[in-house]
């Protein structure tokens, strides 16, 4: 009787202890401000980071979402979507702008769906008559690029007929030519022009672009190369305790995401989670690709550049965000859940409509994690301040880079410094008021835009930042883990005495 009440009372000793110590861990276990790094090219493919991930693609120049022209070599006139489409083709212009520029949706390596700038398809008609009114692709919206095999971009496109498109006159594109000349007078041949700097080289080029029999195996073998176990303890025995992980919708799919994404990142993402803890290292999940693109840019897995997300895909990505919450709550790790990345032209009311849903299905899981709300890039950084004081443990992300405008141009070195010193500082200050929600700057880099800086330049630039950005409430993420490019990658800066924490 004894030993049984003495044996209770130290199990009960003992549940409460384990009590204490969860709860006791719940509340202070986040220790802001976060020093972390982003895993950017890891989840979500970011091909300008790593090219030569696209090697293998046949006809890599022509992924979804290439822009391009063409024209007639007979006409010497560029085919163009009459009013930018919801009309007929025409040959009528002399110049190319945006009504004679199409975005491919790739089929596979040789064919090709053509969208114009209204959005619609080029569509084989009736009368082999060619329009820009359809909706949505299917067979008779796919056409063939024939490239010539001495000159890639001397072309013939190949209409769901199995004929050619012929320039009959500058008003009048048909899909009834047999022949196979490829001399300059040839109706059917067009000089195409790919419109390089607007190519786009993510998650939904790489895998499309492989297509379905070689993308699991490309993506899968990235997945257990680029970043290991072993990187964890490179990051944390260099003073990060945290990482923001980029993450795509389609990992909430897994195994089977829809097509083209690949299957096996979620498991990936378990892992994460599992290396972190072994080295006391915390989690942001980032939702940086939403289904309809939040920005049009390659980060965002965006298939043809245009920014769709709005009310539509509230649900679905409240959905994404439940997902990622209910299966990562419990992970004592698991720091943050940030519900989107960089909106660019999203509406600001559905911005907040879903920032409202996205917090509540976090709730639903954890009351601890935070909350993480990224700022519209093409808006003031205070524009959600009041909106967001009205939650609890919610973060405001805000990403400095002195890139990516003109206003960095022709800085010299002391500018940059300056600007970091006086822009960065007083806009950080301005955003942390009492009653602010706290700050998180969860994208910075250490390249700029000096040409020639030397490596002491560099390690200025490094400290500077640093320093301002300490100030962060929630703390900061370098951009980017691993990179080709040296400056954006901060486990070769780290390596070669560039920046120190
Ligand atoms: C091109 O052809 C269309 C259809 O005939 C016509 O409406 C348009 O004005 C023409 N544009 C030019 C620049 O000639
Ligand atoms: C690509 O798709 C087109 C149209 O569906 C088809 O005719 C062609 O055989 C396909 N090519 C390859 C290489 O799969
Ligand atoms: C094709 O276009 C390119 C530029 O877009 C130009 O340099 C080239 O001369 C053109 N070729 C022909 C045959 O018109
Ligand atoms: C979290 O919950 C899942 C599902 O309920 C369970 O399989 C897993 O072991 C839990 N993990 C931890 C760290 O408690
Ligand atoms: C950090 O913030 C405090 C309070 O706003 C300010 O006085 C200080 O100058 C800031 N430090 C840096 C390096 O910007």
């Amino acid at each position: 009787m004894g030993s049984a009440f003495l044996y209770l009372k130290l199990v009960l000793a003992f549940y409460l202890l384990c009590h204490y110590v969860t709860v006791a861990q719940a509340e202070e276990d986040f220790p802001l401000p976060l020093k972390a790094v982003n895993l950017g090219n890891f989840l979500v493919t970011e091909g300008s980071m790593k090219p030569s991930r696209f090697d293998g693609i046949i006809n890599k120049d022509l992924l979804d979402g290439t822009q391009v022209h063409f024209m007639s070599t007979k006409l010497q006139t560029y085919l163009c979507a009459e009013h930018g489409g919801g009309s007929i083709l025409v040959l009528n212009r002399t110049r190319a702008r945006g009504w004679e520029t199409f975005r491919l949706w790739r089929v596979n390596e040789s064919a090709f769906n053509f969208r114009v700038s209204n959005k619609q398809f080029i569509k084989q008609g009736e009368g082999n008559k060619l329009a820009a009114d359809s909706s949505s692709p299917s067979d008779m919206e796919t056409f063939q690029i024939v490239r010539n095999d001495d000159e890639p971009n001397r072309v013939r496109i190949k209409a769901p007929n199995g004929l050619f498109l012929q320039a009959i006159s500058e008003t009048l594109v048909t899909a009834d030519y047999e022949g196979s000349d490829w001399d300059d007078s040839d109706p059917s041949v067009f000089n195409m022009t790919i419109l390089t700097g607007r190519s786009l080289n993510g998650e939904y080029q790489i895998t499309n672009g492989y297509g379905p029999d070689k993308a699991p195996k490309i993506m899968r073998d990235h997945w257990n190369t680029f970043i290991t176990e072993d990187d964890f303890r490179f990051m944390s025995e260099n003073g990060l305790n945290a990482v923001r992980v980029p993450v795509g919708w389609w990992i909430a799919h897994d195994p089977t995401p829809p097509k083209p994404f690949v299957g096996g990142s979620l498991q990936v993402l378990d892992n994460v989670f599992t290396w972190a803890q072994n080295y006391g290292m915390k989690v942001i999940v980032d939702l940086h690709a939403v289904q309809g693109s939040q920005n049009g840019r390659s980060h965002s897995a965006s298939r043809d550049g245009y920014q769709e997300w709005g009310d539509s895909y509230i649900p679905d990505t409240v959905a994404t965000i439940d997902f990622l919450a209910e299966r990562y709550a419990n992970r004592s790790n698991l720091v943050a859940i940030e519900l989107m990345n960089e909106p660019i032209g999203v509406n600001l009311q559905s911005l907040k409509k879903y920032y409202q849903a996205g917090y509540d299905a976090v709730r639903k899981h954890t009351s601890s994690a935070y909350v993480i709300m990224s700022n519209p890039l093409d808006k003031d950084s205070k524009v959600l301040l009041s909106f967001a004081e009205t939650f609890n443990r919610v973060v405001i992300d805000v990403h400095y880079y002195n890139l990516f405008s003109d206003t960095f141009n022709n800085m010299n070195v002391q500018q940059n410094i300056d600007y970091i010193r006086k822009q960065r500082a007083s806009d950080l200050s301005s955003l942390t008021t009492a009653d602010s929600p706290l700050i998180f700057v969860g994208e910075w880099s250490g390249e700029w835009k000096v040409k020639s800086a030397s490596k002491l330049d560099y390690q200025i630039f490094e400290n500077v930042q640093l320093e301002v950005y300490s100030n962060a409430t929630f703390g900061w993420a370098y951009w980017s883990y691993k990179c080709d490019s040296n400056h954006w990658s901060l486990k070769w800066m780290i390596e070669n005495n560039y920046v120190k924490f």
